[in-house]
């Protein structure tokens, strides 16, 4: 299959379960005849009354993290068990606020994105550098070793459900966005790190997303580089009117 834009809504930390379920109604409404692919991932509480309406639609539901373990005594975790049960079809993994306020490092977030895949989950992997990293001209760098470690041991045939967004952290919730041409080029740069690891035509296939302030205003010239496939949005996605613009751009 070739590459196709996914545009992707994270509802952090936000809404209870009577508000995720008219958010949710509302988007499968909105987007049913949408052109893109389509997910929102609501909290953990959320995922059981957001299933039953997703479910059947073209939109896909992503959990927001999942415990590097199957089962056991893992206190305040959730199982990658626990979401298939739910429906969950994707996990996002190795989100910079894991990684910076809960720091989660690539050896762990390699961990749940193996057992992730294992379970037949699609993977949204992030990767993306702080501003004292670009600052240092660190930027490649950070995106190389967070992708080649985030996908240390994941086969060439996993990697097919395998997405990444590039989320430079500076970019996130602040309103900043990373100009198209540098965020292109971050892009372009993590399409050739996959071609070194798993060959030309899985880069040629990987679907990678752009994260960071994405909006209405600014997702078409965004998603009309050549490495952009799609966008991984916060703030925006929290309401129908700032979410359905960026899922339905031209
Ligand atoms: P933002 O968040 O769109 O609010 O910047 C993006 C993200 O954290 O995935």
């Amino acid at each position: 299959m070739s590459r196709y834009y996914y545009i992707a809504g994270n509802w952090k930390m936000h809404k209870t379960r009577e508000q995720a379920a008219e958010l949710a109604q509302s988007l499968v409404t909105a987007l049913k005849d949408g052109k893109h692919e389509y997910l929102i991932a609501p909290s953990f509480t959320c995922l059981e009354t957001v299933s039953a309406v997703v479910q059947d639609t073209n939109i896909r539901l992503g959990a927001q993290n999942c415990a590097p373990e199957e089962e056991g005594a893992h206190t305040g975790e959730v199982s990658v068990l626990q979401l298939k049960d739910l429906g969950v079809q994707t996990i996002i993994l190795g989100h910079s606020e894991r990684r910076h306020i809960y720091k989660e490092d690539d050896a762990l977030i390699n961990k749940k994105v193996k057992l992730a895949l294992k379970h037949g989950f699609e993977v949204i992997l992030c990767i993306g550098e702080l501003l004292e990293e670009r600052e240092a001209g660190k930027v490649e760098e950070v995106c190389e070793r967070q992708t080649v470690k985030g996908l240390e041991g994941v086969s060439a045939d996993a990697l097919s459900n395998v997405v990444i967004a590039y989320e430079p952290v500076w970019a996130i919730g602040t309103g900043k966005t990373a100009t198209p041409q540098d965020a292109e080029a971050v892009h372009a740069f993590v399409r050739k790190v996959i071609g070194r690891l798993y060959g030309e035509d899985a880069a040629k296939k990987i679907i990678i997303q752009y994260g960071g302030s994405v909006k209405a205003e600014n997702a078409a010239q965004l998603m009309a580089m050549e490495n952009i496939d799609g966008a991984l949005v916060g703030g925006a996605s929290l309401k129908t009117d700032t979410f359905v613009p960026i899922a339905k751009f031209s």
